[in-house]
């Protein structure tokens, strides 16, 4: 068996080359990501295991069929970025890692919160320069704040713990009922509910074609005033321009965003200096102290990223020995 992995950065080749010892399975490592330039490498290999945020392509998708692999394990969860017609068409069986670490996702979206409501990032400018005052910086407690959880999969449950650690009030809102959550009685019944009802609104829902910009002028409108937005989940979720007018109306009193709509290209690039960055919309939310930008780095933990390689090359041996996988994905 002969396994070939995209995108394989340096913080990932020691679990690469750990995985491939123990089980004594080839496994190619390539820098480059799975693209129209680089399918053609996967010819001879049994199965392709990737990571990327740019979009797994018809063509590439094709392509690698016609190169005789079908069998492709995604080291991460989403798989919003995955051509559905190119996977159906070809046969493509693909799996994901659902839960490489949900509590590195749910440890930053809190801790981010945390900064925002003490305005630490304020105290930490005012510092520099010599100012060591409190006022006006004065701070909000999660404790006396009913947190919005929109979706209650692994990341949310592992964020709800945390908040509930803190002793704030939680609410959720999901179309599946986690049955343990459903006995707590933390099920609103709608969006709406939630909105009206939460200090803090945390997203961890997958990005669909029913929720895209859910977080649109709408829906702002239905907040409570001074609400706190928090999205480690998708860009998707939230229409940007909306947010910075509800931001400019302090509708909302800030926001911790490890997700951008137009990420691809921007994150994890080194532009070298703030003024380079190619986005105004961007560099607008990341001039303001209330706001929170952090490159999709939630998941960036060594047990993450480790669990991701390995996780996923499991699932890759899994197809390929069994043409079946437990973390296989339905398209
Ligand atoms: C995912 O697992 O889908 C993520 O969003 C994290 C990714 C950047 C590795």
């Amino acid at each position: 068996m002969k396994i070939i992995a995209y995108g394989i950065r340096d913080d990932e080749q020691p679990y690469l080359e750990q995985w491939s010892q123990q089980q004594g399975i080839e496994v190619k490592a390539v820098k480059e990501l799975l693209d129209d330039q680089t399918v053609d490498l996967a010819k001879g290999y049994d199965g392709a295991v990737v990571y990327q945020q740019k979009p797994y392509t018809a063509t590439v998708l094709d392509r690698l069929a016609e190169n005789g692999v079908t069998n492709l394990s995604l080291r991460n969860v989403g798989v919003d970025n995955v051509d559905a017609d190119a996977v159906k068409r070809n046969g493509f069986k693909v799996t994901n890692v659902p839960a490489y670490s949900p509590e590195a996702i749910a440890e930053l979206t809190v801790t981010q919160l945390m900064r925002l409501l003490r305005r630490t990032p304020t105290f930490d400018r005012k510092q520099a320069n010599g100012d060591l005052t409190w006022a006006p910086d004065i701070a909000d407690e999660l404790n006396k704040m009913t947190v919005g959880v929109v979706a209650t999969g692994r990341i949310g449950r592992a964020a709800m713990k945390i908040y509930q650690g803190f002793g704030a009030k939680v609410i959720a809102y999901d179309v599946f009922h986690n049955p343990e959550l459903e006995k707590q009685g933390i099920y609103v019944d709608t969006l709406e509910d939630l909105y009206a009802q939460a200090d803090v609104i945390s997203l961890h829902a997958p990005a669909t074609k029913d929720n895209n910009k859910m977080l649109n002028d709408e829906a702002f409108a239905k907040m409570k005033d001074h609400v706190w937005i928090l999205n480690p989940a998708r860009g998707a979720l939230i229409d940007t321009d909306a947010l910075i007018r509800a931001l400019d109306s302090g509708k909302v009193a800030g926001a911790a965003l490890d997700v951008y709509e137009d990420e691809v290209g921007i994150f994890n690039t080194d532009f070298g200096s703030f003024d380079a960055i190619p986005d105004e919309r961007l560099k607008n939310l990341m001039k303001r102290e209330n706001v929170l930008i952090t490159p999709h780095i939630a998941f960036y933990t060594k047990t993450a990223v480790k669990n991701m390689v390995q996780y996923a090359l499991n699932n890759n041996k899994q197809l390929i020995e069994t043409g079946q996988a437990e973390n296989e994905v339905a398209f």
